[in-house]
Formats: C-alpha cells, structure tokens, sequence
C-alpha cells in the first residue's frame, strides 16, 4: 500500500492507472476504522481494479468543537488494517491540503433542501461539510467508483444528489449497515462509549426494531416516532429526532411511497449515536 499525504504525487498514481485502464474506486472515511470501513474496502475491490482510501478528520462537517476535539484518531493501526485489507492507496492528507486558504472563508458545495432536513436540522452545516470535503476529494482522485455506508443514510442520499446535480461522472456505491451481534451499528464513535453505556447502546437498535414492526402492523408514523423517542428516553437516553419518511425522496410517507426509512438520532451521555432502519411498504 502506497500513503499518500500530498496532492501533485496521488495524482501521478492515479494518472497512471488510468492510462492504464484501471477502474479506480474511492472509499472516503474519517478513520479509527472498524469492520464497517472494512467492508466498504472489500465492496470496493469488487467493482474496482484499484482502491483509494482517504481518512480525513473533516473539521467543517462538526457541528460541535468538543465532537471534533474528542473524535478517535488512530492512524498507525488505521494503517495496519488498510494494508492487511490489500488497499492500494491511502490518502491521508492534512488540514492545509484541503483547506489551502483556511476553514474561515472556504469554498464549499451545498445541496440545498435535502442538507437542512432530518439530521440536516439538528446538526446545522453538518452536510454543507460533508459534500464539500466530498468534492473535493472526488477532484482530487477522480475516481469511477466510490463506495458509502447505508449507515448514513442521509448522508448517501445527499451524495447521490450531488453528483447528480454537478454531473460527477461518478458511479456512486453503497453497502448496508454493518452491526455488532448485538445489534449496535458499528461506528468509530463507539469506542467513546463507557462500559455501562456500551451495554445500554444496543437498546437503540432494538426500539427502531420495535419501531419497524409497528410501523408494518399499520400503526401512524407521528405515534411511532413519539412512541420510541419516549422509550428511548425512559431507558436513558436522549433523543434527537425519530423521523419516519419515504427512503427514496426523503420527505413525507404517501400512499405511493415503496420504502420508509425510520431515521434515529440520540445522545448517550455525550456521545451522538445514529442508526437507520428501511421498511417495505
Ligand atoms: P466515517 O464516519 O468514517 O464513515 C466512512 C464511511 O463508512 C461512510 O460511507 C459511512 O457510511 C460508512 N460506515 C460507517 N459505519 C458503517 C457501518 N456500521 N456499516 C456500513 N458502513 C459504515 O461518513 C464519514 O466518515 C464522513 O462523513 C465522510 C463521508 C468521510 C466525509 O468526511
């Protein structure tokens, strides 16, 4: 595996797989890289010939200084797992690289609408980062592929939205949720969770659970989500939105939505765990 930090040297590589007819894939993350990365990588090796995986702690996508503070760094094993995973490239540049002119008056790359719903309301600016450093990164390595978790679904709708809307040629990618066995989706913010907290976490999972089969025995999207959020706070947690909407639009269920996504966000302790559960209709 070759890791790159600079910009001009990638780009040489990547010139060169393409002279060579190399479909190339982008796996981007914010490392501390656990299983779900992980399979994002094997995904990629799928439908590429060569994969770029960038870690990048996106300052402009926190919406809290203390989350961006606090946020797993652990670059050496990152590295390890990367090379063990037969990754090609790592490009891990820092923040002038991206940033050449400072994060006080960056260009950035808003999807508007769909950035300030949902998830968008309650973490202002979260998205307006995101596809920013997203951009950027698919000028950067011009990939034909590049692979997203269902984790975020948000996230990966926005995305989608993006390239469509700024013709990236770029097919965009994505793998379902990857969980613990007990149920807790797996992110690098987990390892923020105390013991006593980690052992509450998958209750999370379990009430959106809950919330799905409610949901498929006809019951109203407003009671559900009011429902769970009062469960989840009985069991100690602090909810931040339950939202039950059409997984294809994003907006209001309706009579011709085939898929509700319940999208749940909530506080434990300090840490912001998400989750997302798709439901037939
Ligand atoms: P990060 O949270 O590191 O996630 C990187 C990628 O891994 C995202 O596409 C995310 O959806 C996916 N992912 C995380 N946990 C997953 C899980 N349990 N199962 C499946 N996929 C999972 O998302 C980001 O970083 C950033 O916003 C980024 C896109 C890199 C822009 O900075």
């Amino acid at each position: 595996m070759q890791t790159f930090s600079q910009i001009a040297p990638l780009k040489t590589l990547i010139r060169q797989y393409k002279a060579d007819q190399l479909r190339v894939a982008l796996v981007p993350t914010m490392g501390h890289l656990h299983p779900g990365h992980l399979h994002l990588i094997e995904y990629a090796k799928q439908i590429a010939d060569k994969v770029v995986v960038s870690i990048f702690v996106n300052p402009l996508q926190f919406d809290r200084p203390e989350d961006l503070q606090n946020y797993p760094r652990s670059f050496k094993a990152d590295q390890q797992k990367l090379a063990e995973a037969q990754t090609d490239i790592l490009f891990a540049p820092d923040e002038h690289t991206m940033y050449p002119n400072g994060l006080d008056s960056p260009a950035t790359v808003h999807v508007a609408g769909l950035s300030e719903a949902l998830e968008g309301a309650q973490r202002p600016g979260h998205f307006l980062g995101v596809t920013t450093v997203v951009a950027k990164l698919f000028h950067i390595v011009q990939p034909d592929v590049a692979c997203f978790g269902e984790k975020d679904f948000q996230q990966l709708a926005i995305i989608r939205r993006m390239c469509e809307e700024l013709m990236f040629p770029i097919e965009i990618a994505s793998v379902p949720i990857v969980r613990h066995t007990d149920g807790l989706a797996m992110s690098s913010r987990n390892s923020l969770l105390s013991k006593t907290q980690r052992a509450q976490a998958p209750l999370f999972a379990q009430t959106l659970r809950w919330a799905a089969q409610q949901l498929a025995a006809g019951l109203a999207p407003q009671q559900i989500s009011q429902m769970s959020t009062q469960k989840l706070n009985e069991l100690d947690f602090k909810t931040d939105a339950i939202d039950i909407v059409d997984a294809d639009s994003l907006g209001p269920l309706s009579p011709e939505s085939q898929r509700a996504v319940i999208l749940a966000a909530a506080y434990l302790g300090e840490i912001r765990l998400i989750d997302n559960l798709v439901v037939k209709l």
